[in-house]
Order: structure tokens, then sequence, then C-alpha cells
């Protein structure tokens, strides 16, 4: 008797959650991916901003992180609990939480988009909409964070795939290869 692909057992919804650190391409790999698919594209980030009517930088400067953390958390428990045929970008610091792990187990295959330290600040060179790396030095901020999130990012996704030097096609490729090899049994 043929055996049942023990990862789609676990893996209960049909949504592609995209995480991974700021500057991975979760965001432009997600609308590729999702009109590869005809799936519907969403991005937490947005949904937030949209949501608060303020810019993410607004919300850590006037409410702080926390808050922020907290929209995070309830974002996607609503969307765990209505989403289908969607691909879901999330915030670079989403799975930090560990309650929110669970939830995006939840919602569907977890994909991390990993990127190295130097991909991230050449993507991120002048950028000035994400706060946590405002001031300072750049290239430790970024060292400090992927090296305390690597493990997080590695523990919880279902596919990896690695993102440096390859283009939003080539990485949404290798996406649904993975994707369908997982939901072929
Ligand atoms: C954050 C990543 C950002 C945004 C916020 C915090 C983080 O999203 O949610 O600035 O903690 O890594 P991107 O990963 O889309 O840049």
């Amino acid at each position: 008797m043929k055996r049942k692909n023990p990862e789609r057992k676990r893996i209960m919804k049909d949504n592609i959650v995209l995480i991974g650190f700021m500057g991975c391409g979760k965001s432009s790999v997600g609308a590729k991916l999702a009109k590869q698919l005809s799936f519907s594209f969403y991005d937490t980030d947005k949904w937030i901003e949209e949501r608060e009517g303020k810019s993410i930088n607004d919300i850590f400067g006037l409410n702080g992180e926390e808050y922020f953390r907290n929209l995070e958390t309830n974002t996607i428990r609503k969307m765990e609990k209505t989403f289908h045929h969607a691909v879901i970008a999330t915030g670079g610091g989403l799975p930090l939480r560990h309650c929110n792990i669970k939830i995006l187990q939840q919602l569907g295959t977890v994909v991390y988009l990993k990127v190295s330290k130097d991909t991230v600040l050449q993507r991120l060179k002048g950028d000035t909409k994400r706060p946590l790396l405002q001031g300072g030095s750049p290239d430790e901020k970024v060292e400090c964070l992927l090296s305390q999130r690597e493990s997080i990012y590695q523990g919880c996704c279902n596919i990896l795939v690695v993102t440096d030097q390859k283009s939003i096609n080539q990485i949404a490729d290798e996406i649904i290869t993975q994707y369908k090899a997982i939901y072929k049994n």
C-alpha cells in the first residue's frame, strides 16, 4: 500500500506562508508565486498598515514594537480562520513569537526564504522603511538579528529555499516544485 507523504499529513491547509529576514524577497516572490498558482496574495505588513492607517515606521514610533507584534499575531489568527488558496508574505519578525509559529503552521505550508547578510545589505541599502535597521551600523544590526533568527526560521519551515543570486522566477519555481512534491501524495 502506498504511504502518505508525512509532511502532507501535517499540513492541513493549502495556503503558502513565506517567512524570512527583511529583504529576502517575500513580497516579490509571493506576488509571483500567487500569480503562477492562481492563488490570492496577501502581505501581513500591508494588511496591518491598511487597517491601522499608518506606516510600519509610524506604528513602531507612535505605539511601540510590542503593539505591532500584537497586531501581527491578531492578523495571522484572522487569516488562519478564513484563508484558502492564498500566498501570505509575513514580516521578518513574525515567527519570533512562539505562539505565532503554531498559527503559521496551521495556516499552511511554511516556506523559509534564506538570505545571506551581504544580500540583505545590498538589497536594503538606503532603506528607510524598516525601523529595526535605522540608526547605527546596518552591518552589525543585520548580523546580530540574522544570527538570532536563523534557527527559528529554519526550525519552523516545511520548505527552505536559498535565495542569494537567484531571480524571482527561479525562487518561485523552486517553491512550486517542492510544494507539489509535498502535495503529490
Ligand atoms: C520586521 C520586518 C518588516 C516589518 C517590520 C519588522 C522584522 O517586514 O514587519 O519592520 O522584525 O524583521 P519585512 O520582513 O517585510 O521587511
